[in-house]
Formats: C-alpha cells, structure tokens, sequence
C-alpha cells in the first residue's frame, strides 16, 4: 500500500513537518509544482529522490504568475489525483498553501531578476510572468530550505532563471534541471495540454517535428535564419500562431548566429487554438 503523504497547509504545520523530517541529519528536496501532476512532475520527483532522503512536493496554483486574461481560474485542479501519485512515489510531504498563506494581506515585497528573465524570450510575451515565479519560488525555498530542488527543462528560461537567482541571493539551494518527458508522438507533457481539441492535440507534435527538423538542418551547416524559417513555415502550416522560434546559447540565452557558438538551444512558444504551447531542444 502506497503511503500517504504529510499534508501541510499552514507554516507552522510545514515547519513541524520539516523538522520530524530532518531528524537524523536527512537531506531534503523540493519540487515545486502546480499540480495537474503528470509523468514530467513524477521525472522530478523521482530525480529527487535519488539525489535526497527525503522529498517534499509543493503544489501551489500561484497567481502571481498570472496575468489577468490568462487561465488562472480555469488552470486543471486535480488535488485528489495528485496526492494519490504523490503517495505512489512515496513523497514525504506535501505543501499546499492556499492563497491568503503565501500572500497575506499587505504583502508588497517581489523578487525580480535580470540576465535570463530579461533575454526576450518569454518576458517578451508574459511580461507578468517571471517576478511571480522568481518571488513564489523564492519563498518557497525559504518555507522549506531544501538542499535540492528540481526543475523541468521543458520550462527552459524558468530553470536558468531560477538556477541564477538561488546563486544571487545564496539561497543554498543546489537547483538541477531534468530532461522533457514526452507524449509517444514528441508532445512535451504539460498540465495545459488538456485544453487542446482532439484536432489540436493532433496538429500539436508539429512543434517537436519543427525543432528536430531545425536542429538537423543547423548541425548540417546550414544557414540559421533558413533553417530557422523553414522551422516556423512547419509550425504555422500545423495551425499556430507563433511567439518566437529562436537559438539561443542554452546557458546565457544570448542570441547565436552560428551553431559553433554553442550549446545551442532551440525555443519556440505557439498558440494553437486558444491554448499557449512552449517547448525547447538541444541542438
Ligand atoms: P508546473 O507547470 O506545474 O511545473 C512544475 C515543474 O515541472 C517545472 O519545473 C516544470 O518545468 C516541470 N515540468 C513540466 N512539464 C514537464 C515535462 N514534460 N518534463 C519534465 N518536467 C516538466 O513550472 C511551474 O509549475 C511553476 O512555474 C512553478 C515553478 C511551480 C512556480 O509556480
């Protein structure tokens, strides 16, 4: 039988919790989430595993993260589901503040950062988006001071971000990226894959298909801004509006013109439909 995990709610609760769980000198890590757990979450939680003794898993649909047209009300809630995965992987704790917890009334202090929040990427578009996840998983780090916390690379510029602050403000927090886990067709999972239709679900591997295309053709010598263009051409033909489509450096995420200035990694946002998609490989 699986076992169920702590649940805390409250910060005094968090903290006992914490502190039964770091008797004996245990390591802890955290993954942060916002639920609608899917088989990426679990990659994380099992990486930490591996790397800590004990894990805690926060879930926290945090709207500070959201702009006001986004999908803060509708993003998927599936508490029930979640914990029963949780408690399948046999996570130690899980921590799920409600809203009022993590952002009491009056509170005025947010976390901003420069370097990869600010390369033109997904600020571009989300201007919104990077101060509520640089101050939430700020504070989370400071709930929960873990030794490790995992991050997806499917949300490529959220991990350098978040690699970056937790070293600018010594947070002593050892942040690691994990690989995309991925549908069998190349669609990176995502709680927000179940908005799309069953004709958008099927036009969206297109995106995978348009990165693997375009690193091909760039490892082969060919011209960036061609490579680049037939990529998009494969996207928009799919049926999305494209954001961006870019090579960046995968550390600084400075543009790149050539693949020898690499690692080299390609990034794309696209709307199919009235649903947001982003996605990124190494070249
Ligand atoms: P969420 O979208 O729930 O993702 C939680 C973590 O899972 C992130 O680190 C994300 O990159 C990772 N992840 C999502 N899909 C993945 C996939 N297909 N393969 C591997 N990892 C994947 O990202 C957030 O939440 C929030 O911004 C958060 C960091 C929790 C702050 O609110």
């Amino acid at each position: 039988m699986p076992r169920t995990p702590i649940v805390a709610r409250t910060l005094p609760a968090l903290r006992r919790a914490l502190d039964g769980l770091r008797a004996r000198k245990a390591t802890v890590a955290l993954v942060p989430t916002m639920g609608a757990l899917h088989d990426g979450h679990i990659a994380l939680v099992r990486l930490a595993q591996r790397r800590a003794s004990k894990v805690v898993v926060s879930i926290f649909v945090n709207p500070a993260q959201f702009a006001p047209t986004e999908d803060f009300g509708s993003y998927p809630r599936t508490w029930k589901d979640d914990v029963a995965k949780l408690a399948a992987e046999g996570v130690d704790l899980v921590w799920n503040p409600d809203v009022k917890t993590m952002y009491p009334p009056g509170f005025a202090t947010k976390i901003f950062t420069e370097g990869p929040a600010t390369a033109g990427l997904e600020d571009r578009f989300r201007p919104h988006f990077f101060g509520g996840v640089t101050t939430v998983v700020g504070k989370l780090f400071t709930q929960v001071r873990p030794d490790f916390a995992f991050f997806g690379e499917k949300d490529f510029q959220q991990l350098r971000v978040i690699t970056r602050m937790s070293r600018d403000l010594d947070l002593g927090v050892k942040v690691s990226g994990v690989s995309t886990v991925r549908e069998r067709d190349g669609l990176a999972m995502s709680s927000r894959n179940v908005y799309l239709s069953p004709q958008e679900r099927a036009a969206a591997p297109a995106l995978y298909r348009a990165m693997k295309a375009t690193a091909k053709r760039l490892k082969a010598g060919d011209d960036r801004e061609a490579a680049l263009a037939g990529g998009a051409a494969l996207i928009t033909e799919a049926g999305f509006v494209l954001d961006y489509f870019e090579a960046r450096h995968a550390e600084s995420l400075a543009p790149v013109t050539s693949v020898k200035d690499g690692p080299v990694r390609l990034l794309v946002a696209a709307k199919i439909g009235k649903t947001r998609l982003i996605d990124n490989i190494g070249v």
